[in-house]
């Protein structure tokens, strides 16, 4: 399906929701999966426990799947789990996730209420001394966790996804996605589903000055308010 403001497609390769098969293989490399319509959040995460689609759960504490309920209306996607997520097994609750909840609350939307997931389930990291440093995942690695993605979305069905950063984008949109050029505006998915890119968090935390963060905090937040507009404006509907 396409859709009209011209970001569309998935990675060449890749399954799209329509196109998965009802079951792919465990072998080595493969993630395990039942079909995607019947499948809970609660039986996906099980399945995802176990993902060795590829070489990132060597290093890693644990998968950290998504979290939130089954019918959120909106599924917000980060890039991967960091230090504190890969110890805890949740996402967004290190120092960008306290970012995250901020925002959240300064827009209107009640963390609790949504899904909060990541386009890369397994902590990627160098060590330097004793600190695990974050490392961005490659497009091979966002593409061998994309099927989970693509199994949150098909369970959840949600109102609106919202892609926090360029490896969320990447996922979300199966290519290379600007933030720059797409952020703060709707944009359709296939089957009537929103998509709403955004900075990552963690790009406040990094900024160096005070005006800098407080500007582009406020910009995240009126961000996040489209997609908080979309929630009220969709609950009044249904
Ligand atoms: N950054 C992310 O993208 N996700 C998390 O869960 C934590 C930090």
């Amino acid at each position: 399906m396409s859709n009209p403001n011209g970001i569309e497609g998935t990675f060449g390769a890749l399954p799209t929701l329509a196109k998965l098969p009802a079951k792919i293989s465990t072998a080595i490399g493969k993630p395990r999966m039942t079909p995607a319509s019947l499948t809970s959040l609660k039986t996906l995460r099980e399945e995802a426990a176990d993902c060795r689609a590829c070489d990132l759960w060597r290093d890693a504490t644990q998968t950290v799947f998504g979290e939130g309920p089954q019918h959120a209306p909106a599924m917000l996607v980060g890039e991967q789990p960091g230090d504190k997520e890969d110890l805890a097994g949740q996402p967004f609750v290190g120092p960008a996730g306290e970012m995250l909840d901020r925002a959240l609350k300064d827009a209107g939307i009640d963390r609790r209420k949504v899904y909060v997931t990541n386009a890369v389930k397994h902590f990627k990291f160098v060590w330097r001394g004793k600190i695990r440093l974050h490392q961005k995942p490659n497009t091979a690695e966002i593409r061998a966790c994309r099927p989970w993605y693509e199994r949150e979305l098909q369970s959840i069905r949600p109102v609106l996804v919202v892609a926090m950063g360029a490896t969320a984008a990447q996922s979300v949109f199966g290519r290379l996605t600007p933030i720059g050029k797409n952020r703060g505006r709707l944009i359709d998915l296939d089957d009537g589903i929103k998509a709403l890119v955004t900075v990552h968090p963690s790009y406040l935390l990094r900024l160096p000055d005070a005006a800098a963060k407080a500007r582009e905090y406020a910009r995240f937040v009126d961000d996040l308010k489209i997609a908080a507009a979309l929630l009220r404006k969709s609950a009044r509907a249904a």
